[in-house]
């Protein structure tokens, strides 16, 4: 039996869009379609929105996260922003160590690890990404990749402390490109995580962890990806930006006709 811990969370990834007047039209809409969904909800939203959608979303259960931060608490870190003024913004979750964060902006795994310590201090939900490139996947080194990034990324924890993470599967080949990953390729990739997380931080860790899907999730995919017996939910990009298709989503398995 699926351990009640793996509530299912459908979380959006806003990535660098929307005005602050679009934000709060998305998140309104995400707000007031959001009962009845089969799981939990979340937004992650860029730093200069938080603290607006934190307004809309108040009351509501859909939770409110960034999708990044710096792990030192202040300083002299021109740019960056710490976990505790996330809080501070009304933000309960955080996206960690996104493809695009690794691949752009030179996140490695030990910043991984630091920034989840960052986050875990301050109380915030992280959301750790992984996920290997189309070459190393034809390289047949998917787990080989799976496995050093959670390795390095959730290294020098005891399982207690990393009640609240999240992992999200992200193949890099299949964010934004259209390709999504079969929901066999999704799960034995999830398989392999949670076994990984087992090894690492034990059996009862890794029963109620909870792996989120992410790359091209839509409307008319995320059902068959979350009939796979390992994926607890999605990071949905693209299609997180239009309320009617991110909606569907955070209902999924509701029938034809159905919100
Ligand atoms: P996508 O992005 O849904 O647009 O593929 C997913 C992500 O990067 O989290």
């Amino acid at each position: 039996m699926t351990s009640p811990l793996r509530r299912p969370l459908i979380a959006g990834n806003w990535k660098m869009h929307l005005t602050l007047a679009q934000s709060v039209d998305l998140a309104r809409a995400v707000k007031d379609g959001c009962a009845g969904a089969p799981g939990e909800v979340a937004v992650c939203v860029p730093f200069t929105a938080v603290s607006v959608v934190a307004q809309v979303l108040k009351g509501s259960p859909v939770k409110l996260g960034a999708q990044d931060l710096f792990w030192e608490a202040q300083g002299a870190f021109t740019g960056e922003v710490s976990a505790g003024m996330l809080v501070d913004a009304g933000a309960q979750a955080v996206v960690i160590g996104h493809s695009e964060r690794r691949r752009l902006f030179g996140d490695t795994d030990e910043a991984v690890n630091r920034k989840l310590r960052a986050a875990l201090a301050a109380e915030l939900m992280p959301i750790v990404c992984v996920g290997e490139t189309l070459q190393e996947r034809e390289e047949q080194r998917t787990f080989k990749v799976l496995q050093t990034q959670l390795e390095g990324g959730l290294k020098g924890f005891a399982p207690a402390d990393l009640s609240r993470v999240v992992i999200a599967y992200e193949p890099v080949w299949a964010i934004g490109t259209g390709k999504t990953a079969t929901p066999d390729q999704a799960q034995e990739a999830h398989l392999f995580i949670r076994k990984t997380c087992a090894r690492l931080y034990g059996e009862g860790f890794a029963a109620g962890l909870r792996i989120l899907y992410g790359g091209s999730v839509k409307a008319e995919n995320v059902d068959a990806l979350m009939a796979q017996p390992d994926l607890d939910g999605a990071l949905v990009g693209g299609d997180s930006l239009k309320a009617q298709s991110f909606l569907r989503i955070m209902h999924f398995n509701a029938p034809a006709g159905a919100k």
